[in-house]
């Protein structure tokens, strides 16, 4: 049964409501939080605003789910998509070429840092970083070094869910029910300086210390066993830990040493979350392989790739040799049409440039919540911060499991979400507020964010 503008209005939401309840499997969910509970059903987007299904208005300050970079409702969008698939809606890459897909390898390798030059399409960024870490197996194998399999990410990081993403991916909770996963993955620390007591406020010296442990790992590994480090420019899970200067140089410099492949993995970071395509140019690193999906179409249609550099393809250009993998669905022809209109907003109206002259507002604007005692520090770049929230500022004694789980999920991802506010609430770290809201945005929604969270903060820290 499909439902019309009348079945909601007439029918009323609580069926909608219903039937989502009935017969979706929403992802990440406890479904039982929805037993005395609404579904809440976005129906329509416009600029950095969404609207549920009673007509209430809400600033999307996630980009959906950091994919909504140009914002909602862009009709260029919608009609590329729509062109295209009248044009050719399906191919596959499997031994063919679309013009799309061409078109945007090229423009992605024209956009990337270095030699990054080759671009392999799939349709999100799990199967992204499943096929980097692939590829880096194979492509070791080829060079005559087959015992390099294992990679290296760092603790709380997202990579993904499928079984090789969700092993390079270090948050035990989320995989302890798939286990046993692949073999061979490896956690160090990341790069949180406000949990980093030790090095006092040393951010140089903290950042060597975490790049180091990358090192130590290698050796206590076996450097002839390692094959990748993947790492975001900016760890989005634990609450946007940037890296600390000089600490992408140091694992560079590292990964050479050992002959172990760098993975920027750029599902978040890429196409001006950090006011530069890359965050690797943002940082100033080189990355071997970069992983990219989410913002790539601001979610108009799913696509995703891994980029390589010149180096990892020449074994599979040679002889028999094939990377033996793909998706049926990987480089969709309107996904990659999307995809270069998508690109060409950001780049008429200078979104990256809007992302570089904005942020230092949009964190000051943030910041002004760090007069309230429940705040414990505002981080992050760009057009992605993290808001951690502590029990007790000066100690930054955090919450135990139980006052988390009340002050989280019983209290503020509602509240926020009542007062008009969508972002995240998250406690797979120490628990934080985090922020990552379509690139168009500027001064009027970062207030509007600062006002809301605000109340709603004000309002929990009663609650402790
Ligand atoms: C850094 C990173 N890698 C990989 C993924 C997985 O991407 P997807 O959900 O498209 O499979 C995500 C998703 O949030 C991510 O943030």
């Amino acid at each position: 049964m499909t439902t019309t503008p009348q079945d909601v209005s007439s029918s009323g939401a609580s069926s909608l409501s219903e039937r989502a309840r009935r017969h979706l499997w929403m992802h990440f969910t406890r479904m039982s939080s929805y037993a005395d509970h609404e579904v809440p059903i976005i129906t329509r987007g416009e600029g950095a605003y969404v609207w549920d299904d009673r007509g209430k208005r809400y600033l999307d300050g996630l980009s959906g789910l950091f994919v909504t970079l140009v914002g909602h409702g862009r009709s260029e969008l919608a009609n590329a998509a729509g062109k295209q698939a009248s044009e050719l809606a399906y191919y596959p890459l499997w031994s063919y070429a679309h013009v799309p897909a061409i078109d945007l390898a090229e423009r992605l390798a024209n956009m990337a840092p270095g030699d990054i030059n080759r671009v392999f399409f799939t349709t999100g960024g799990s199967e992204a970083v499943e096929t980097a870490w692939k590829m880096a197996r194979q492509y070791f194998r080829l060079t005559g070094e087959p015992g390099r399999y294992k990679v290296i990410s760092r603790d709380i990081a997202y990579h993904g869910t499928t079984m090789g993403a969700l092993s390079v991916t270090g948050l035990a909770a989320i995989k302890g029910p798939y286990e046993p996963l692949v073999p061979g993955s490896i956690r160090v620390p990341n790069t949180n300086f406000y949990r980093a007591d030790e090095h006092g406020d040393d951010l140089t010296r903290f950042g060597q210390y975490a790049a180091d442990e990358i090192e130590r790992a290698i050796l206590r590994e076996g450097p002839d066993s390692v094959a990748a480090v993947f790492l975001e420019p900016v760890q989005n899970s634990g609450g946007c830990f940037p890296p600390p200067p000089g600490y992408f140089q140091r694992v560079r410099e590292i990964c050479d040493r050992y002959g172990v492949l760098l993975v920027s993995d750029e599902v978040i970071c890429a196409f001006g979350r950090l006011g530069e395509w890359f965050g690797a140019q943002r940082y100033d690193y080189q990355p071997d392989i970069i992983t990219v999906a989410k913002g790539m179409t601001s979610g108009y249609s799913p696509l995703a790739a891994m980029m390589a550099s010149d180096r990892l393809i020449e074994p599979f250009l040679q002889g028999t040799n094939s990377l033996m993998h793909g998706f049926t669905f990987a480089g969709h022809p309107v996904s990659c049409a999307v995809a270069m209109a998508n690109l060409d907003i950001i780049e008429s109206e200078d979104l990256l440039g809007h992302v570089r002259r904005n942020e230092g507002a949009f964190r000051a604007t943030l910041e002004k919540l760090c007069d309230l005692p429940i705040v414990g520090e505002v981080r992050g770049d760009g057009y992605f911060y993290g808001i951690e929230l502590v029990k007790d500022k000066a100690t930054k004694e955090t919450f135990d499991d139980d006052e988390s789980e009340r002050l989280l999920r019983g209290f503020l991802s509602g509240a926020l979400f009542d007062a008009g506010l969508i972002c995240r609430c998250d406690d797979r770290g120490d628990p934080i507020v985090q922020l990552a809201p379509p690139l168009i945005c500027g001064q009027e929604q970062f207030d509007e964010m600062e006002q809301i969270l605000r109340t709603v903060l004000t309002e929990a820290w009663k609650r402790i």
